[in-house]
């Protein structure tokens, strides 16, 4: 059996594990991540690519973010489209100067394991945590197996960073915690397509026939999504037809779409998702494991990094003030950020997409909603500093 050790044993190499593990490396604070797929495929699965402020700055602190501010894109506002009618809101102007960089979440992660690795960082690919143990005691243990090889890693601390199907959340205690769920009636097919982005900053559109978004990778590269139903499939959307609907839903007076050749597509579906609780002992649970967005707040990866900022801030109470308090409130702290990026992704989500008849009681709230967009500053403001993300501080006010 291999046997290894170390302080913080991280599960699952995505974004929140390797934030994890670089923010405790800054505090010297030893960590190694098991993570169940291969390099090539984590670091080509195509996810959403909106980094609000908050994660950007952390990624600044960490020394890592030299590559995403070449190569991304910072935003000061969006366009959202109503039965084609388009505004815009200004996030500098609303937020005191906030906003969002765009970069694809795979080159965020190659540009994490990179630095991992550069500085001598354990990860060890194609490893399956398969059990978590003893995390009511000071010495968890986290099995694995590694191509077939057994193994155990002995740690202070164990983070289960491994996603909605990972195994850390379903090692809670079923009495430690409540699951909450909501699944949408519809998903979305997204696309990336080797052509320059028809707008400079992204459009959340609805339409009576259903909910479009156009979004960007790079000067040559677009992104695009369009709302469809759960059980449709993508043999039903040849590329034609995609653009086609792409251009009707986000279509407005004197605008255009450039269309080009489609690279990717698939189909996810929409579901909200969360835990009341993320941690059990001596277990702590981030990001994905913890808690599910739509996308369409574009909320989930910020959520991740902002969870695993919280747990290194206990972690570091830990080894350095030798107190198990800040640990101890990770759950709570974290849980505020989440529940609000909740109803906000829930509300950008019923906003946009088609739910009811058109011209139904449901449609009318939708778009009196935004109707008050364009009459009310303070309600376009409030949409503006959720999207590019609440400060820190924020949530250590009075709640
Ligand atoms: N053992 C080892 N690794 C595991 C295990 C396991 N038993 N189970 C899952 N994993 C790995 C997965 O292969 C994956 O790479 O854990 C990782 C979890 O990464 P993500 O799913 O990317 O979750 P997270 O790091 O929380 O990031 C959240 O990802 O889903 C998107 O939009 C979401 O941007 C958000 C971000
Ligand atoms: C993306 O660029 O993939 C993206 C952007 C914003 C969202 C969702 C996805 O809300």
């Amino acid at each position: 059996m291999k046997i290894l050790k170390t302080q913080v044993g991280i599960i699952g190499g995505g974004p929140a594990g390797l934030t994890l593990a670089l923010l405790l490396r800054r505090q010297g604070i030893e960590a190694i991540i098991l993570e169940n797929r291969s390099r090539e495929y984590v670091q080509a699965r195509v996810r959403a690519g909106l980094l609000e402020q908050n994660t950007v700055d952390i990624y600044k602190t960490l020394g890592v973010a030299d590559r995403l501010l070449k190569e991304g894109q910072q935003h000061h506002g969006v366009y959202l489209s109503f039965n084609q009618e388009r505004v815009r809101i200004p996030f500098g102007e609303l937020t005191g100067g906030r906003n969002i960089t765009i970069y694809g979440q795979q080159e965020v992660i190659k540009d994490l394991t990179d630095a991992w690795l550069a500085g001598g960082g354990e990860i060890y690919f194609e490893t399956s945590a398969t059990r978590i143990e003893d995390f009511e005691t000071s010495t968890p243990k986290i099995y694995f197996e590694q191509q077939g090889q057994a193994g155990v890693l002995t740690c202070d601390f164990v983070a289960a960073c491994d996603g909605f199907h990972g195994i850390g959340r379903k090692t809670l205690p079923a009495s430690a915690y409540q699951e909450y769920t909501i699944s949408y009636p519809f998903s979305w097919l997204g696309i990336l397509a080797h052509v320059a982005p028809s707008t400079h900053e992204l459009i959340y559109a609805y339409h009576e026939r259903g909910f479009a978004l156009h979004s960007l990778r790079s000067e040559k590269i677009s992104r695009l999504y369009i709302q469809v139903d759960n059980d449709d499939h993508l043999d039903n959307w040849p590329d034609d037809k995609i653009w086609q609907e792409l251009a009707l839903r986000l279509g407005t007076t004197g605008w255009e779409l450039k269309t080009g050749p489609i690279f990717e597509k698939s189909i996810t579906p929409m579901r909200s998702f969360f835990t009341d609780n993320m941690q059990a002992g001596r277990l702590f649970l981030a990001g994905d494991a913890a808690h599910i967005v739509p996308p369409t707040g574009g909320k989930g990866l910020n959520l991740a990094v902002a969870d695993v900022k919280h747990l290194a801030d206990g972690l570091q109470a830990y080894y350095q003030q030798n107190t198990l308090e800040t640990l101890a409130a990770y759950s709570a702290t974290a849980l505020k950020r989440v529940w609000r990026a909740q109803d906000f992704s829930h509300f950008m989500t019923t906003l946009f997409h088609k739910q009811a008849e058109h011209g139904s009681y449901q449609y009318q709230l939708q778009k009196a909603k935004f109707d008050y967009i364009k009459m009310s500053e303070a309600y376009a403001t409030s949409i503006a500093e959720n999207y590019v993300g609440l400060p820190f501080e924020a949530f250590e006010k009075n709640i």
